[in-house]
């Protein structure tokens, strides 16, 4: 039986394919994600959620689903529109997602959906575990309906992960693939006080959470997707410029980072102490709990 992933051709979902022995993936460009996975990937189903829904090939047996699709938060201005699409293709999306589940004869056992930290909002010095209610500006409202997005599975007795995730740490993409060039230049440093806690996580450790929350059927609910010790963003850039040998001298204030980059910016200086309490509790094993090895091992990898 296959392992369904929907944004298999992103960041996360094509490191999680590399792991995957029978992968089917869902793509709006099902061609191109075919040609770029060859062999790697059984099947590549044509879906833009935007087109209508979801049917999946008769036959098709899913052991348990990985939804990870969204349009990206980090690029380009949250325009009226943008904000539009990063809310609908998470929520529509799933609902699309979901509704094909639902029609299968035989169902998956599990699917672990992404949600992502943003459901914490800015917490300022306080620990955030998953039973930190849900805040509510723009991203937290969104990763709420994108939970809840899944109830219908809950219902239909599929277990169901919400894996919250935190800011992903790894060469080919997310925050840390813009910040390393600046970083080499000797152009980086800290965001504002630098004081606010970043809750991030290695892309390897995000894929050894996905699968290791496949496996482990006491794992349901909602799951931070971070590595055990959040850092403040000070620490954070003295890391990555001692990881690239550059120093990191001039702080970037937030008016600048507003001016650039619009309300996305204020997302960086939100603070989120967030830690992984049921990785904790269910025995996880962190390749990398130390944000020093984890960014030595990205650069140098
Ligand atoms: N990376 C992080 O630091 C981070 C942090 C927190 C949460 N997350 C969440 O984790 C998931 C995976 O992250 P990622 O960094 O791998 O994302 P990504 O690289 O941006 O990839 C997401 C995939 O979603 C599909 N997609 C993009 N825009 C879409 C749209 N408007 N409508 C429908 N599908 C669209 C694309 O697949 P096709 O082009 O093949 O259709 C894309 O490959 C995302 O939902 C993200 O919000 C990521």
């Amino acid at each position: 039986m296959s392992i369904l992933v929907t944004g298999g051709t992103g960041f996360v979902g094509s490191k999680l394919v590399h792991r995957l022995d029978d992968c089917v993936i869902t793509s709006r460009n099902a061609e191109n994600a075919k040609s770029k996975f060859g062999t790697e990937v059984t099947s590549a189903i044509q879906w833009d959620y935007e087109q209508g829904q979801l049917v999946f090939p008769a036959g098709l047996q899913l052991e348990s689903v990985v939804n990870l699709m969204g349009e990206p938060i980090g690029e380009g201005r949250w325009t009226t529109q943008k904000k539009k699409r990063i809310k609908e293709s998470r929520v529509k999306g799933t609902e699309q997602l979901v509704k094909a589940i639902l029609q299968m004869p035989q169902k998956p056992e599990v699917v672990v959906s992404a949600s992502a930290v943003g459901i914490y909002g800015h917490c300022g010095e306080e620990i955030v575990d998953e039973n930190t209610p849900a805040n509510s500006d723009f991203l937290a409202n969104v990763c709420t309906a994108w939970e809840n997005a899944t109830i219908p599975l809950k219902e239909a007795g599929v277990r169901v992960v919400l894996l919250r995730i935190g800011v992903v740490l790894g060469k080919d993409g997310g925050a840390l693939a813009k910040l390393l060039p600046v970083f080499r230049k000797g152009a980086g440093g800290r965001l504002g006080s630098g004081k606010q806690y970043v809750p991030w996580i290695h892309i390897d450790d995000l894929v050894g959470m996905i699968l290791w929350a496949i496996q482990n059927q006491e794992i349901e609910g909602p799951v931070n997707g971070t590595a055990p010790n959040p850092v403040r963003n000070s620490e954070m850039t003295k890391a990555i410029a001692a990881a690239v040998r550059r120093p990191a001298l001039l702080p970037v204030p937030k008016y600048v980072l507003r001016s650039l980059l619009g309300e996305f910016a204020d997302s960086l200086f939100a603070s989120q102490r967030v830690v992984p309490e049921v990785a904790f509790r269910r025995g996880y094993q962190f390749k990398f709990p130390n944000i020093q090895v984890a960014l030595n091992n990205i650069v140098n990898s």
